[in-house]
C-alpha cells in the first residue's frame, strides 16, 4: 500500500503541476491580450514582439472565452485521469493485503512488503515470481526436493539449500525443524531484524514462509560461502574485516535501537560472488532495548564469547567486538579459535596468540602460510594491533567497532572500497 501511494504522490503532483500551468498559459494568454490591447502597456511589456499585430487585433472577450475552454477542458481531463487512478487504487486496497503486515504470521506464511524492494533491487526475482515463491512447492521444486547436493551448509536447528527458480534465479533457502521453541524463537528473531535491516554488508532478506512444524527462511545466495578456511589473498582478507566492521557499525551505531549480532564467527561471515562479506545468521541477537528488559540465556559460540559474557552474562556491543578481534585472528593467522591438540586438551587462539601478537620478530612467522610474505610488515603490526585491542579482557578497553572500521579502511586497497594505492591489479 505505502509503495503505490509512492508512486502515486509524484504522479499527481505532476497532473497538478500539470494542470497548474495550463491554467496559467491560459491566464496569461488572457491578461497578455488585455495588456496589448492596452497600447500604453504594450510598450512596456517585455514578451511583446512586433509580431503579435495580428493577435493584438482579436477580439478579447474571445481570447478570455478560448482560455476558459482550454482551462475547463484540461480540469476535466485531469478529473478523469483523477478518477481512474481513484480507483485502481481502492481496487488494490481491497485485495487482502500482505504486504501491509507488520508482525509476523508464521501460519499463513505472510510476506513483508520490504522484500519486494530488496528482491527487485538485486534483480534476482521479479515482482510476479514472488508469490509463488515462498509456498511450499516452489521451494521443494526449486531445492530439488531439499536434496542432500543441494545442501550450502548445516545450521543448528536445520539445513540451508541452493534453490534455483524456474526463471533461472538463485536464493538460498533454510529449512527450520520447529517443533522445540527454541528453533521457534531463532525463526521469529531472524525475521523480524532482517526484515528491518538494509545494508550492503548485512545479508538481505528475501522471504519466509512455513509449512506445519518446519519454517522457511529465503535469503540472497552468497557464492563464496563462509569466510574461513579460504586461500584469500592478505587484500581480500583485509577487504573481508573492513565489511564486516561496516556491517558492524550499522547494528551498534545506526540501527535504533541498536543491535548485538551476539553470535559472530567466520561460519556466519558470507561471501558474495564478487567476495563482498555480509553479515549472517541472526538467529541469536538481540536489540539493546529488549536485552536491557529481558534475561537472555548463555548464548552464542565457544572461542567467540567475551570473558565478561562467559562469565557474569554481561552482553554489550562491546562482545561483538571481541568476537571480531577473533575473527581478525583467524584471517591473519588461518586458524580456528580453539583447536584440538589431544583428545582430551584443547587450546583457544587467543592465549596461543596473545604474546606473539605483540612481538614484531615473532609476528611474521605465525601469519597463515597462504599469506605469508605477502603483505607490507606494517599493515600487519597493524592489523594485529587492532585485534589485541578487540580481544582485551576488560571491555572498555577495546576499541569502539566505527574506531576499528576507520582503522582497517587505510589498508583495503581503493580498488576494494578502502583508501589503499596500491600498483599491481587485485586477484581473489
Ligand atoms: N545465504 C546463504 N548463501 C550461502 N550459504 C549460506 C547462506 N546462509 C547460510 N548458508 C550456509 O549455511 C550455514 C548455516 O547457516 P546459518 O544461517 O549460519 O544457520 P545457523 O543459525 O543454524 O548457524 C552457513 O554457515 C553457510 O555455510
Ligand atoms: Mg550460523
Amino acid at each position: 500500500m505505502k509503495g503505490m501511494e509512492k508512486k502515486l504522490l509524484p504522479l499527481l503532483i505532476s497532473i497538478v503541476s500539470f494542470h497548474e500551468t495550463i491554467v496559467v498559459l491560459a491566464v496569461q494568454g488572457s491578461v497578455s491580450s488585455r495588456i496589448s490591447s492596452n497600447p500604453s502597456m504594450a510598450a512596456f511589456s517585455p514578451g511583446m514582439q512586433p509580431g503579435m499585430e495580428e493577435h493584438k487585433k482579436m477580439d478579447p472577450s474571445k481570447k478570455m472565452l478560448t482560455a476558459f475552454i482550454v482551462a475547463c477542458s484540461s480540469l476535466g481531463a485531469i478529473f478523469s485521469l483523477l478518477f481512474c487512478l481513484w480507483t485502481c487504487y481502492k481496487k488494490n486496497s481491497l485485495k487482502p493485503t500482505k504486504n501491509g503486515a507488520k508482525s509476523l504470521d508464521v501460519e499463513k506464511g505472510i510476506a513483508l512488503a520490504p522484500f519486494l524492494g530488496k528482491f527487485n533491487s538485486m534483480g534476482m526475482v521479479s515482482k510476479e515470481d514472488f508469490a509463488s515463491l515462498r509456498d511450499y512447492q516452489t521451494l521443494e521444486q526449486s531445492t530439488n526436493k531439499f536434496h542432500q547436493s543441494n545442501i550450502l551448509g548445516i545450521g543448528g536447528f536445520g539445513c540451508v539449500y541452493k534453490a534455483q527458480f524456474v526463471d533461472g534465479s538463485y536464493a538460498a533457502v533454510k529449512k527450520l525443524d520447529c517443533s522445540s521453541h527454541d528453533a521457534e524463537n531463532e525463526f521469529q528473531n531472524e525475521v523480524d531484524l532482517l526484515s528491518k535491516f538494509k545494508h550492503s554488508n548485512i545479508i538481505s532478506l528475501l522471504d519466509f514462509s512455513s509449512h506445519k512444524d518446519t519454517r522457511f527462511i529465503v535469503y540472497e545466495l552468497m557464492q563464496n560461502g563462509p569466510s574461513h578456511g579460504s586461500s584469500l589473498t592478505w587484500h581480500r582478507r583485509m577487504k573481508i574485516a573492513m565489511d564486516i566492521a561496516r556491517g558492524l557499525e550499522y547494528l551498534h551505531e545506526h540501527v535504533n535501537p541498536p543491535v548485538i549480532h551476539r553470535d559472530l564467527k567466520s561460519s556466519n561471515i558470507l561471501l558474495d560472488s564478487d567476495f563482498n562479506a555480509k553479515l549472517s545468521d541472526f538467529g541469536l541477537a538481540v536489540t539493546v532495548a529488549a536485552h536491557n528488559k529481558s534475561n537472555l540465556k548463555l548464548s552464542g559460540t565457544l572461542g567467540y564469547l567475551a570473558p565478561e559474557y562467559l562469565l557474569d552474562g554481561k552482553l554489550t556491543d562491546k562482545s561483538d567486538v571481541y568476537a571480531f578481534g577473533i575473527v581478525l585472528l583467524e584471517l591473519l593467522l588461518g586458524r580456528k579459535p580453539i583447536e584440538k591438540l589431544a583428545p582430551a586438551q584443547c587450546i583457544s587462539i587467543v592465549t596461543w596468540a596473545m604474546p606473539k601478537l605483540t612481538d614484531k620478530s615473532q609476528l611474521p612467522n605465525i601469519v597463515d602460510p597462504v599469506i605469508k610474505d605477502t603483505m607490507d610488515l606494517k599493515h600487519l603490526y597493524q592489523v594485529a594491533a587492532v585485534a589485541v585491542l578487540c580481544m582485551q579482557p576488560e571491555p572498555s578497553y577495546r576499541p569502539l567497532i566505527t574506531d576499528v572500521l576507520h582503522l582497517l579502511i587505510p589498508l583495503v586497497p581503493m580498488e576494494l572500497g578502502g583508501t589503499l594505492r596500491v600498483g599491481q591489479p587485485i586477484v581473489p
